[in-house]
């Protein structure tokens, strides 16, 4: 049974300036970001690449997206794709590293055969989707009103660096949001069955990372976040890596009709999912790998282990963001037991890294009492 890999040459540099001679960022180059991060870092270097602003496409990346942008930049001669941005940039450019990509569901489904034909070098700019390190690539279906995954081994960057300089202006929001991402990364990596003793120790090291973060900028203020945001960024490698080999679950699975019907962003469509999963898996299995993790968190958090060790780390999480009933993002009612359904049928790629195995019955609970 395979354990561990970690595939990319992960690099550290100081300034972006460093990354790019490093690289010779040029010709032949196609470059995925944002606007506001080529304004400041790139145009002031005056590279030769071409360059692609997602924001121009759209929110979270989609089908239809990435057929777009691969129309638009087709480009014979590229050889090199960077996805210099946060989740939605990375996951474009892997897609955008495949030979042959017109139509992206085809690739989703697998109904063509994926072979990659450039390299692909990634720089995370949130500190959340880990995806600078995984081979997993998540877009909106429009077609389908979900999310789907891709995972293949193609889809592996070739390289990643971290860069600090370039979260320094990451607005609280977002920071906020990619971060419990990869704390809820590494906390379903933790308990999932393929969890191992190597994925284990990107977990737990992940994990007291963040929560050690969260509770020096809830002691000194929102803009401390700047002096520790590189223990944020690696903590989310490190969490990359932990789900990348042993999986994410349920919090994921449920998230995803809240994202592709009501553009929840992920990071915040998981936060509202996470504890109620973890309370119906500690109400289920409350002996197993889950007694490991809780007394983790009571550790870190400095409170006895008791059965609502969820609603303390919420209470924590809650002083970072707010935590808001589903109906506020515009679900209804009767759309419980259609997720529910939605999940069961479209999302086993992630129920099989449950903690315990859900029901339809008890995932629409879950999404009852959250709603
Ligand atoms: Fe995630």
């Amino acid at each position: 049974m395979k354990m561990l890999s970690i595939k990319p040459e992960i690099s550290r540099f100081e300034k972006f300036e460093e990354f790019a001679s490093e690289f010779k960022i040029g010709q032949g180059d196609l470059v995925i970001t944002h606007e506001f991060l080529f304004d400041e870092f790139m145009l002031p270097l005056k590279l030769e690449a071409d360059f692609c602003f997602q924001e121009k496409y759209g929110g979270e990346p989609s089908d239809e997206m990435i057929d777009k942008i691969s129309s638009e930049y087709k480009n014979e001669k590229c050889q090199r794709v960077f996805a210099i941005g946060g989740g939605s940039v990375i996951d474009i450019a892997k897609i955008l590293v495949l030979k042959d990509v017109t139509n992206t569901l085809d690739v989703f489904e697998k109904k063509i055969p994926i072979i990659k034909d450039k390299e692909l070098i990634v720089v995370p700019t949130t500190c959340g989707t880990g995806s600078e390190v995984t081979n997993i690539s998540i877009a909106k279906i429009v077609s389908k009103e979900t999310k789907m995954g891709l995972a293949v081994d193609e889809l592996y960057p070739d390289y990643t660096a971290i860069i600090p300089e370039l979260l320094l202006g990451l607005p609280f929001k977002y920071f906020a949001y990619s971060s419990i991402d990869a704390l809820i990364h590494a906390v379903e990596a933790y308990v999932s069955p393929k969890a191992n003793s190597f994925t284990e120790l990107f977990s737990v090291k992940a994990i007291e990372m963040i929560i050690d973060g969260y509770v020096k900028i809830i002691e000194k203020g929102q803009e401390f976040r700047s002096e520790i945001i590189e223990d944020f960024l690696v903590a989310s490698t490190f969490a990359g890596v932990a789900f990348g080999n042993a999986g994410v679950g349920a919090v994921h699975a449920l998230s995803y009709p809240l994202g592709g019907k009501y553009g929840v962003p992920h990071g915040e469509a998981n936060y509202q999912i996470f504890t109620g999963v973890f309370k119906v898996y500690n109400q289920k299995d409350p002996n197993g790998k889950i007694a490991k993790l809780n007394q983790l968190l009571a550790d870190k958090l400095g409170v006895d282990n008791s059965e609502d060790i969820y609603d303390i780390l919420e209470t924590l999480l809650n002083k970072i963001t707010t935590k808001k009933e589903l109906r506020v993002y515009g679900m209804k009612e009767e759309e419980i037991d259609i997720f529910a359904d939605g999940v069961i049928a479209g999302q086993q790629r992630l129920l099989a890294n449950n903690y315990v195995e859900l029901s339809r019955d008890e995932i629409a609970e879950i999404y009852r009492k959250l709603y």
